[in-house]
């Protein structure tokens, strides 16, 4: 314990309230915390077996996570895995194909802002039997990184331009809209819309929108996009926040609450580092 304090003083020292994942003070306060689990009576008493944990992608968890085997799951996020590669997304795929599967019982097309190679597009696609489904994704990203333009003076200051570098430079972020093309070539009713948002914005031609994935990794044209495409969402239509309460994206927290709570509406924090929002009847 001694040694957890003095190391997370040092952290503090330098600014650092939670210790970023793969670092020994996350280990450490991940060993600490499932020692005191293990020690409340009633609780689970044997160790955890490790094929009952989830630990992946910043989440760690006992709970029941079954969904990894459903047949339709793991085929739609295969579908993503082909499209991108496996970013072991399992929880977070979950959260996307379950808000999709509820869109797809309202009237509207569906929108992702930030799609990257198009994990979790494909991913829901494959889901949907997307042909089938009688309705347009629209598909937006620059296709070349974040939009420095775009980009806030405070998120410069946290190393977004930084991390979008690395990004780009480990191949994450795709350089190719023609490869993300002939991914989607699978499906008719795509419409790939290539550039900066919120200049793109206006090329979104429907007016009923039923799903809106946002995941663009920064708050400026995040925000951009749900104030330019609310009033256009189906009541009860899902708002998927990729990055809402991911660790590293404070901004993007601050600037969805400001615009949720200007219309006295609150965002559901996942633990998975999503936000969920439902446009109110
Ligand atoms: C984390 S990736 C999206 C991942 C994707 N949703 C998936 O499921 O694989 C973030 C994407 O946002 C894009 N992006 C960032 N800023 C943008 C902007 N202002 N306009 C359009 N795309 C942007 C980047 O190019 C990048 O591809």
């Amino acid at each position: 314990m001694e040694l957890l304090n003095s190391i997370k003083q040092a952290y503090f020292k330098i600014g650092i309230h939670t210790a970023p994942p793969g670092t020994l003070l996350y280990r450490l306060n991940q060993m600490v915390k499932a020692g005191s689990y293990l020690a409340q009576s009633g609780r689970r008493t044997q160790p955890v077996a490790e094929h009952a944990l989830y630990d992946q992608d910043g989440l760690r968890s006992i709970h029941n996570h079954d969904f990894m085997s459903d047949p339709a799951f793991v085929r739609a996020y295969q579908r993503g895995v082909q499209a991108a590669s496996d970013y072991h997304w399992h929880w977070r795929v979950h959260v996307g194909l379950w808000a999709a599967r509820l869109a797809a019982r309202l009237p509207g097309d569906f929108v992702e802002c930030g799609t990257n190679r198009g994990f979790l597009s494909s991913a829901i696609m494959k889901d949907l039997d997307w042909d089938k489904a009688g309705r347009r994704f629209y598909l937006l990203d620059t296709f070349s990184g974040l939009a420095e333009r775009y980009v806030s003076v405070e998120e410069k200051k946290g190393g977004v331009l930084e991390r979008n570098r690395r990004e780009l430079e480990s191949g994450f972020y795709t350089t190719s809209v023609e490869e993300v093309r002939t991914n989607f070539a699978e499906w008719k009713n795509v419409c790939i819309i290539v550039g900066a948002i919120p200049e793109t914005l206006e090329q979104i031609d429907t007016q009923c929108i039923a799903f809106l994935h946002i995941d663009m990794n920064c708050s400026p044209p995040e925000v951009a996009a749900i104030r330019h495409l609310w009033d256009r969402l189906t009541p009860g239509a899902p708002v998927l926040l990729d990055d809402y309460a991911g660790f590293g994206y404070e901004w993007q927290k601050i600037e969805m609450d400001a615009f949720a709570t200007e219309r006295e509406l609150s965002i559901l924090s996942l633990p998975t580092g999503q936000g969920l929002l439902i446009k109110p009847p």
